[in-house]
């Protein structure tokens, strides 16, 4: 699975950063103002994807080491690019669902933004994430709940792709393994600052452009390359279908967890 989701992640790399990553940025900028000061140490972000983080990361710790860790080999070329060779920062190609142990209660921070629902056990992965804080380390994390709008592109994707057993997701390499695994807050215990859902809006032109830039440079790369073209030509018939006209405005809600070390 992890082969098809880096490949899928691969071919969607540039994509996604063109597409998604503006669309995204409130949440990626509500994730990292939740860290304010921090003890010292490296600030780690699992799941990188093309480092939208690192931005606002640089403006608010410039002298920290800052370490990006994502699966996709695609992916972590454009993270390395917007590195710009700059000597605190760098980006490991690697599965970030466990933390490298020289990590260890070391870290500022770890925040990740829209990783955690693609990894198999989110509650051993977010765990480890908060293991590798010292103590007063902030921990922030950003994710797709299974449940993200009652009405919009995302639920009508859903429902297309898993019409009769949700629970079941887990089966499809797009799924949403935190969902399905239980509550990742409840690997965290007493720890947890804040745990809330944050809405923004999103706006498409029309359905036509969300489905392809979801097909192509989204979460969805994978089930194309795991089901084939055909099978996604057949959804996208079928979403355009249930799909409203013009432009498309919606709320989706990610889940935000934020914790402190102890
Ligand atoms: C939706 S992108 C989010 C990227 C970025 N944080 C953002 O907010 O734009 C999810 C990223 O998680 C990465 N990913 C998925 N499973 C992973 C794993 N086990 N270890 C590390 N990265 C993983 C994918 O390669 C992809 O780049």
């Amino acid at each position: 699975m992890n082969e098809h989701l880096a490949r899928g992640w691969d071919e969607a790399a540039a994509g996604y950063e063109q597409y998604f990553v503006p669309r995204f940025r409130p949440w990626v900028e509500a994730a990292v103002a939740q860290l304010g000061d921090l003890p010292p140490g490296p600030i780690l972000v699992p799941c990188c994807g093309t480092f939208p983080e690192l931005d606002l990361l640089l403006d608010q710790f410039p002298h920290r080491e800052i370490v990006g860790i994502d699966l996709s080999a695609g992916m972590v070329r454009l993270a390395r690019e917007r590195a710009g060779g700059r000597d605190l920062v760098s980006v490991v190609e690697g599965d970030a669902s466990t933390l490298d142990p020289r990590w260890l209660r070391t870290c500022g921070a770890v925040v990740s933004v829209f990783g955690l629902q693609q990894l198999p056990e989110p509650e051993h992965a977010i765990g480890s994430w908060y293991d590798a804080l010292h103590s007063e380390g902030r921990l922030s994390v950003v994710y797709w709940p299974s449940v993200t709008e009652e009405t919009g592109p995302f639920s009508l994707i859903k429902d297309l792709l898993h019409p009769e057993a949700p629970a079941d997701a887990d089966a499809d390499v797009d799924a949403d393994a935190a969902a399905a695994a239980g509550d990742p807050a409840a690997a965290l215990g007493g720890a947890v600052d804040r745990d809330e859902l944050l809405r923004f809006p999103i706006t498409y032109t029309g359905a036509a452009e969300f489905f392809e830039a979801y097909a192509h440079s989204g979460p969805m790369r994978a089930t194309a390359i795991a089901r084939g073209e055909a099978f996604v030509e057949e959804l996208r018939k079928r979403f355009l279908e249930r799909a409203p006209e013009g432009e498309w405005t919606h709320h989706p809600a990610a889940r935000l967890i934020t914790a402190t070390g102890r």
